[in-house]
C-alpha cells in the first residue's frame, strides 16, 4: 500500500532537503516530566486540515487529529460515527503541513476496543498510512492490556479518562466526572492502570480539579488536561473552540480568537460586493498585455 506522508529527513536518506526544524519525539515529550513535575507545562491543539497544522505547529508540542473532527468538520452528533478512513485521511494530511510537533491520532470507536489484536491492526495501518508518532485510546483499566500490547510493539499511545465522549451513551452525557467518591476512586484508578499499561501521556478530560491534581502528581508521565486542571503537565483545546468558531463556549474553554465573525462579516462582504459588482476590480481580470 503506498503511503502518503513526506518522510522525515531525520529518518531517512530518501530526501536531500533538511527540514526548517527536528520534529519532536515521544521520548522527547516524556521527558519534560522530571521526577513527577514539568515545569514548562506542553501545549496542544486539535488539527485536522495542512494548512490548520502549518499554523498551529510552530506553536505546539503535539497537534492531536481528535475524532472531534466528526462534530467539528462534519456536523455528525457525536464522536461515535467518525470511521478508521476519516482519521487516516485527515491525520496523513495534519502531519504533510507539520514538521516540529508530535502528532497523535485519535483511534476511532470500534476500531480497537474488541481485543488488543484488533487494535494493533487499527493502530498499524494509522502509523502506516499517515507518519504519526503515536495514537490515542479512550478508556482506563480496561484498556491497560491494549495499552501494553501496542506499546511493546512499538505504538506510543496516549490514553485518555476522565470525561471519554466515545462512551457518551453509558455515561449519560457530556457533565464534568469525579463528583462521587466512587467515581473519583475509579479515576484515579484508570490513571494508575494507563501508566502501568505503558501509555507515554495521558489526556485528563471533565474532572473535578482535586481529582486533576492528584492524578498529575500520582503518575510519573505527562497529564494533559481539557476541563482538569492548571496544574497538569500541560493543556489541550480543540482548536475551534479556541478561536471562537462555534457560538457556544463551554466552561472549560478560553477563546482566544473570533473566528466565527471574521468568515461571517468576511463572506458578507464579498456578496455585497458581487451583487454591487464592486468585485472582480480591474486588478483582478486578465487583459492582453499592451
Ligand atoms: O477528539 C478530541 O479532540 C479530543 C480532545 C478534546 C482531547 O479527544
Amino acid at each position: 500500500m503506498s503511503t502518503t506522508f513526506t518522510i522525515d529527513t531525520a529518518t531517512s536518506r530518501a530526501t536531500p532537503t533538511p527540514a526548517p526544524m527536528k520534529r519532536l519525539t515521544v521520548p522527547a515529550i516524556q521527558r519534560r516530566k522530571v521526577e513527577g513535575r514539568t515545569d514548562e507545562p506542553l501545549v496542544m491543539l486539535t488539527a485536522y486540515t495542512a494548512r490548520q497544522a502549518q499554523l498551529l505547529d510552530p506553536h505546539c508540542d503535539m497537534l492531536l487529529v481528535g475524532d472531534s473532527l466528526g462534530q467539528v468538520i462534519y456536523g455528525l452528533p457525536s464522536t461515535l460515527p467518525v470511521t478508521l478512513d476519516m482519521m487516516v485521511a485527515h491525520g496523513a494530511a495534519v502531519v504533510r503541513g507539520s514538521y516540529h510537533s508530535v502528532v497523535i491520532i485519535d483511534m476511532p470507536f470500534g476500531s480497537y476496543e474488541a481485543s488488543p489484536q484488533q487494535a494493533f491492526a487499527s493502530a498499524s495501518r494509522i502509523m502506516a498510512e499517515t507518519g504519526a508518532a503515536g495514537v490515542k485510546l479512550e478508556g482506563g483499566a480496561a484498556m491497560a492490556d491494549t495499552i501494553a500490547f501496542l506499546s511493546q510493539r512499538g505504538i506510543p499511545v496516549m490514553a485518555h479518562i476522565g470525561l471519554t465522549p466515545q462512551a457518551v451513551n453509558a455515561l449519560g452525557g457530556y457533565g464534568a466526572r469525579g463528583k462521587s467518591q466512587e467515581e473519583h476512586a475509579k479515576i484515579l484508578g484508570d490513571a494508575r492502570a494507563v501508566a502501568a499499561a505503558g501509555a507515554f501521556a495521558m489526556v485528563v478530560e471533565g474532572v473535578m480539579e482535586g481529582l486533576a491534581n492528584l492524578i498529575t502528581d500520582g503518575v510519573d508521565v505527562p497529564v494533559i488536561g481539557i476541563g482538569a486542571s492548571a496544574r497538569c503537565d500541560g493543556q489541550v483545546l480543540v482548536a475551534e473552540d479556541m478561536l471562537g468558531m462555534f457560538e457556544r463556549v463551554p466552561r472549560f474553554v478560553k477563546r482566544y480568537g473570533n473566528m466565527a465573525e471574521m468568515v461571517s462579516d468576511a463572506a458578507a462582504a464579498y456578496a455585497a460586493d458581487v451583487r454591487s459588482r464592486a468585485f472582480p476590480t480591474d486588478d483582478q481580470v486578465y487583459r492582453p498585455k499592451i
